[in-house]
């Protein structure tokens, strides 16, 4: 088993656990991904917009929309979700589980002056299993407080390549992005940030 380099607030960081190479492979593959299933603008059921831009691969796709957020067999265009690229298999078959894989890729892209408040990922049935997610271009200032809303927060900016494993106390915890470095890593020619989150939905 990996060791992380770091732990906060129970969840575990392996930082620069993807070297370049392996992140400039991954970019391609989801080029693809993109392709198939393009970003769409996601609101919350207020209609508000948010920041990032989001698609998903795997079997289901977490989407937000004026009727709320959940999983769904398909993206608001209609299409089915593509598959979760083999390197991102095989990074979760490492760090969590070669048995059970993960039913979402969630793909969050983070423009300039884009960022993700404070929430927890709750809209799973299963949690047993961990949340794995992984940063590639920007850098982005995660925050982290406890399972409960309110309270003390810690902070880690992300590098590309990092990984964070949520599971066991941590893997309902509040977490979200505060900002990112626009600008900070030359992995994705026009900037930003990406962020792929892998979950098991249950
Ligand atoms: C999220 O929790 O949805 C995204 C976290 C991140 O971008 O690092
Ligand atoms: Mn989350």
């Amino acid at each position: 088993m990996i060791q992380p380099s770091m732990t906060l607030r129970g969840i575990d960081i392996f930082q620069e656990l993807l070297d370049a190479q392996a992140q400039a492979a991954l970019v391609d593959d989801l080029r693809e991904v993109i392709c198939a299933a393009p970003f769409f603008a996601p609101v919350t059921a207020r209609g508000k917009a948010m920041s990032v831009r989001m698609t998903s691969a795997g079997r289901l796709g977490w989407v937000s929309d004026r009727a709320g957020y959940r999983y769904q067999e398909r993206h608001p265009d209609g299409i089915a979700w593509p598959a979760i690229p083999a390197a991102v298999l095989g990074l979760w078959g490492k760090l969590v589980s070669e048995t059970r894989g993960p039913d979402c890729c969630l793909i969050n892209f983070y423009g300039e002056g884009a960022r993700m408040g404070l929430h927890q990922d709750r809209d799973e049935v299963d949690f047993s299993w961990p949340v794995l997610s992984l940063s590639l271009g920007d850098e982005g200032l995660f925050r982290v407080g406890g399972v409960e809303k309110g309270g003390s927060t810690s902070s880690v900016w992300l590098k590309s390549g990092d990984v964070l494993r949520m599971g066991g106390d941590a893997r309902l915890a509040y977490h979200g992005v505060d900002r990112i470095r626009f600008g900070s890593s030359r992995l994705l020619p026009r900037g930003g940030r990406i962020n792929l989150t892998l979950r098991v939905v249950g």
